[in-house]
């Protein structure tokens, strides 16, 4: 028998639970040059911003040991060229969209969800209260629970349909982040962004990207993605997209018995695009072989001591 692959998020049913992660593959149209986007559970654009913005100058990335530092600044096309020039691509593809929406003060988060609420193509939105990589706002929201919990509320007057709530690691708490979030009215939690880091070059002595820090990403990241994924969990009772150096089967089925219920591919994509449809196919054998017949079976079931 086939394992069924299918997961739901806030009401939202996934073919199955792999999905891109924010920033790395833009807006899905490169990807669909080498699969249908059917093949993935969810489609998530890079962050969307209320006036196009072109990032910092380069370098803005740099390899790490087992992972990559990045400060992209948030380049995008801002609102109006998404909904004009992305927005009918996205509609014609056969996966779930997931936009995601990034601001520099409460108000810019809610006008860009807005503008999105008229759009039926978006399914959801993932609002990114945690980019390390901008001066203002980003992980400012996202680091107190308070501004959490506001812009949360705010965006929820304007956006009817699921809003999930992605969460920083660069915190004291992120389980009272997360509870803010919920307060606020999120509908699930993408859990994480990636962590402060820097580097530096010894002959020049400068740092390796002009933004001085990024954000870390890559399996370097997975430890403390699952720690935080299974903290989210045991405090709450929403869904969580887990995020964080998945770039095999295995990593993808430790995220799930830790407690997220589908998963993001982020940096492993810019090795291998096709990373998500091979974990969901490798993933199918796995749940085979151990007799299990739904991938959602495995969400929090890791046998603690
Ligand atoms: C080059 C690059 C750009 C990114 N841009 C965004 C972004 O615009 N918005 C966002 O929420 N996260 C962004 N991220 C973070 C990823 O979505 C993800 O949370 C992080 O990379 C951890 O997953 P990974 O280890 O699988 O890469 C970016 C990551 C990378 C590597």
């Amino acid at each position: 028998m086939t394992p069924d692959m299918k997961v739901t998020i806030a009401g939202v049913e996934l073919a199955n639970p792999l999905m891109t992660a924010s920033g790395c593959c833009g807006y899905g149209e490169e990807l669909a040059n080498l699969y249908p986007l059917s093949k993935l559970g969810a489609l998530v654009t890079k962050s969307i911003t209320l006036k196009p913005r072109l990032g910092h100058p380069v370098p803005r990335t740099a390899e790490t040991a087992s992972g990559m530092l990045n400060a992209i600044g948030l380049a995008n096309v801002g609102i109006d060229d998404f909904i004009r020039e992305k927005i009918p691509f996205l509609a014609k593809q056969k996966t779930v969209v997931i936009v995601n929406v990034a601001g520099s003060a409460i108000d810019e988060y809610v006008e860009v969800s807005a503008r999105l609420n008229d759009q039926p193509a978006v399914d959801m939105i993932e609002l990114n209260i945690s980019c390390p990589n901008v001066n203002e706002g980003g992980m400012e929201f996202g680091a107190n629970s308070r501004l959490t919990e506001q812009s949360v509320a705010a965006v929820r007057k304007v956006f009817s349909r699921p809003i999930i709530a992605k969460l920083s690691p660069n915190v004291t708490s992120i389980a009272d982040i997360a509870d803010a979030a919920a307060q606020g009215g999120a509908d699930a939690f993408s859990v994480i962004n990636s962590l402060v880091g820097t580097s530096v070059d010894v002959d020049s002595w400068r740092p390796r990207l002009t933004n001085n820090k990024g954000g870390l990403t890559g399996p370097a990241i997975k430890p403390v993605a699952l720690a935080m994924v299974n903290a989210v969990y045991e405090r709450s009772r929403l869904p969580i997209v887990g995020i964080g150096g998945i770039a095999t089967w295995s990593d993808a089925v430790e995220f799930m018995l830790c407690g997220a219920t589908a998963m993001q591919v982020g940096t492993a994509l810019f090795i291998d695009p096709f990373t998500p449809v091979k974990i969901v196919n490798e993933m199918k054998t796995y749940l085979k072989k151990k007799k299990i017949s739904a991938a959602r079976d495995l969400v929090g079931k890791v046998r603690k001591y």
